[in-house]
């Protein structure tokens, strides 16, 4: 794993292989699927490093001994629909998480992010919130769904992404310094469509089964 800043990149051979799986065109839906879990529970887990413990007493079959409890609530917000897909990793973890949707869509001529629909949990000024999409392309949807955060009151927020473009992490950092980035990877470039390449297509509709 490399870190810079406040960037993080899985560095794992288990992810190298499963992002060929997910880069292949000739994956199918149901490899897709289960390699993209197994990404998801490595990014969930390093989305939840450096959590505040509370130190608490338990007794172990043989003796009394010091225990711990996380001492922060946490919350994911998916943005519609791909960042579903790394919403079960993180609850598996964290199974009281509260989870807040916001429903995003790139528009496919101008790359503009379009909102259709929000709801968040309360408790996002005091918790945690973890921001999950598979894609950062330009940038545009998380620049948005971040500033919408932020304007709801959340203070501490971590973005998840699967595959990253340089243009998109430039962006987030450059704006929003304190939002640290989880990622498996980050690729070379946007294509004429914003798309990343090499990337994987768009996730969304390869792990829904849309087109
Ligand atoms: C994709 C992706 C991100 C966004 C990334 O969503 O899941 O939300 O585009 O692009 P950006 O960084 O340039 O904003 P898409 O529009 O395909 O919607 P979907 O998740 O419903 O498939």
């Amino acid at each position: 794993m490399s870190k810079q800043s406040n960037i993080t990149v899985l560095d794992h051979p288990v992810v190298s292989r499963d992002l060929s799986i997910l880069r292949d065109k000739t994956t199918d839906i149901v490899e897709f699927r289960t390699a993209m879990a197994r990404v998801a529970t490595i990014l969930a887990y390093t989305s939840l490093k450096e959590l505040p413990l509370q130190e608490t007493s338990i007794e172990t079959p043989i003796t009394q001994t010091r225990g711990y409890r996380i001492d922060t609530d946490i919350i994911v917000v998916p943005i519609l629909r791909a960042g579903l897909t790394l919403v079960d990793a993180i609850m598996n973890f964290i199974p009281d998480a509260k989870v807040g949707h916001l429903g995003m869509y790139r528009d496919e001529t101008t790359h503009e992010p379009v909102d259709y629909y929000s709801n968040l949990p309360d408790g996002i000024s005091d918790g945690l919130v973890l921001l999950v999409d598979p894609m950062l392309a330009t940038g545009g949807s998380a620049d948005d769904a971040i500033g919408y955060l932020k304007k709801q009151g959340a203070k501490q927020i971590r973005f998840t992404s699967l595959i990253s473009a340089p243009e998109g992490i430039q962006r987030i950092t450059e704006k929003y310094p304190d939002v640290s980035i989880i990622t498996a990877a980050v690729d070379k470039n946007l294509n004429d469509d914003a798309f990343i390449v090499p990337g994987l297509g768009d996730a969304g509709d390869r792990y829904f089964g849309t087109t």
